[in-house]
C-alpha cells in the first residue's frame, strides 16, 4: 500500500539507509575494538508526515499482516515486534526535541535476521525522516549513537555500535574503518579489481537471544581477569596471558585480540591492493569465530568450505553476530557473479539448503 492509501494524504519527509556487511572485525565493537563494515545495495526507506497530536501510526510493507500500529509519544512500551524499533527511536529522540507525532510507512529490501543489520537500517532511515520532518539537530554520528540506544535501552539487545555507524556512514564502494572506542573513522576504498560476495545462508538468528549476551559477558569477565578496561587494551604480544585464562574465557579473548589485529592488517592489505592477503585474513577470521569465539553453526561452516574452493574467491567468512546469517567473500571482480552462483548451487545441492546470493 502507498502512503496515500494508508493515511489519505502525502508524505512530507523521507529517510533512507542501507544494510551493512561487515568485512572483518566481529564481536570487537563492544570490546572497544576495530571494525570494517561496508554498505550493501539494499535499503530501508521510511516516509513520514507529521501529525497535529502526539500520536504515531506506522505500517511496514515487510509485515503487512500486522496492519497499522498506533501508540502515543511518551507511552512507548515494548511489544516484542518490529514496532519496537519505531517506539524505541521516538522514546530516545524525546530528549532531542521530538514532541510531535507522525504517520510512517516503512519498506525494506534488507533481509531480516540475516546478519545484515535490517534493524539498524530501519533505525537510521526512520531517524533521518524524523530529523528532516522536525528539524532535529542530529548529525550522522549522533544519530548512530541514538539508534544504538534503541537496541540497548529499549529492545534489550546488548549490541555494540558497529551496525548503526555503518548504516549511517558507510557506502558500497569503500569499507568504513571504525575505532569503536573513539568513533573515529575513515573510508578505505575497495580495490577496483575486487568485489564482495554476500550470500544468505537461510539460517536466521536473533540477537536479543542468549548467546550474544553470553559472549559479551565472557569478554567482560576476561577483561576483568586480565586487569584491563576492555579487551581492546590487550595486544597480540600478550597472548600468553590470554592463553592462561580458564576455558572458555581464553578462547573468547584470543578471538577478540587476534581479530582486532586482523582488522588493522586488512586495512593495510586493502590499501596495498593485496587481495590474496585480505582473503587469508578472512579465512583466519572465520576459523577464529568457529573455534575460539564459537559463534558459527554447521550450515555456515559448510557454506564457507564450499566458497573457499571456488575459482575467483580470495577468502570468505561468517559476517555479523553469528549463529546463522550470511557469509561475505572477497572475490575477483570479473568472476564474482559467476562465483556467487556456483557457491549457492553447489552448497544447496550438497546440503539441501536454501542459500541465496544477495551481492553482487
Ligand atoms: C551484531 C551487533 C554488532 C556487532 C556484531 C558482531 O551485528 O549488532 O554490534 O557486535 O553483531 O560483530
Amino acid at each position: 500500500m502507498t502512503f496515500a492509501e494508508l493515511y489519505g494524504r502525502s508524505a512530507t519527509a523521507r529517510g533512507e539507509a542501507p544494510g551493512r556487511v561487515n568485512l572483518i572485525g566481529e564481536h570487537t565493537d563492544y570490546n572497544g575494538g576495530f571494525v570494517l563494515p561496508a554498505a550493501i545495495p539494499r535499503r530501508t526507506i521510511v516516509e513520514i508526515a507529521p501529525r497535529g497530536d502526539r500520536g504515531v501510526r506506522a505500517w511496514s510493507a515487510e509485515f503487512p499482516e500486522s496492519g497499522t500500529t498506533a501508540y502515543t509519544l511518551g507511552d512507548e512500551r515494548r511489544r516484542h515486534d518490529w514496532i519496537d524499533y519505531v517506539q524505541g527511536l521516538t522514546a530516545v529522540l524525546a530528549a532531542d526535541g521530538l514532541q510531535q507525532g507522525f504517520d510512517a510507512r516503512i519498506e525494506s529490501t534488507v533481509p531480516l535476521g540475516s546478519g545484515l543489520s535490517s534493524s539498524a537500517s530501519l533505525e537510521i532511515a526512520l531517524g533521518r525522516a524524523v530529523r528532516d520532518a522536525f528539524a532535529l539537530a542530529l548529525d550522522d554520528v549522533t544519530l548512530a549513537i541514538r539508534a544504538r540506544r534503541v537496541e540497548t535501552d529499549f529492545v534489550g539487545a546488548p549490541v555494540g555500535i558497529m551496525d548503526q555507524m555503518a548504516c549511517s556512514l558507510a557506502d558500497t564502494t569503500s569499507a568504513l574503518f571504525l575505532d569503536t572506542r573513539t568513533l573515529e573513522y575513515s573510508r578505505v576504498p575497495l580495490p577496483p579489481a575486487a568485489a564482495l560476495i554476500v550470500i544468505e545462508s537461510g539460517v536466521t538468528h536473533r540477537h536479543a537471544g542468549g548467546e550474544y549476551k553470553t559472549r559479551r559477558d565472557e569478554c567482560a569477565q576476561a577483561a576483568a581477569r586480565l586487569g584491563v578496561h576492555e579487551l581492546r587494551d590487550v595486544g597480540p604480544d600478550e597472548l600468553a596471558r590470554v592463553d592462561a585464562l580458564p576455558e572458555p574465557l581464553n578462547r573468547r579473548a584470543r578471538h577478540v585480540v587476534t581479530e582486532n589485529a586482523r582488522v588493522l592488517e586488512t586495512v593495510d592489505a586493502l590499501k596495498r591492493g593485496d587481495l590474496p592477503a585480505v582473503g587469508e585474513l578472512f579465512l583466519a577470521s572465520h576459523a577464529s569465530m568457529r573455534d575460539d569465539f564459537q559463534i558459527s553453526v554447521p550450515p555456515i561452516d559448510a557454506l564457507v568450505e564450499v566458497a573457499r574452493g571456488v575459482q575467483g574467491v580470495y577468502g570468505v567468512r561468517l559476517t555479523g553476530g553469528g549463529f546463522g546469517g550470511s557469509i561475505v567473500a572477497l572475490a575477483d571482480r570479473a568472476r564474482a557473479s559467476a562465483a556467487a552462483e556456483r557457491i549457492v548451487q553447489a552448497h544447496n545441492r550438497a546440503h539441501q539448503a536454501s542459500a541465496r546470493v544477495l551481492v553482487p
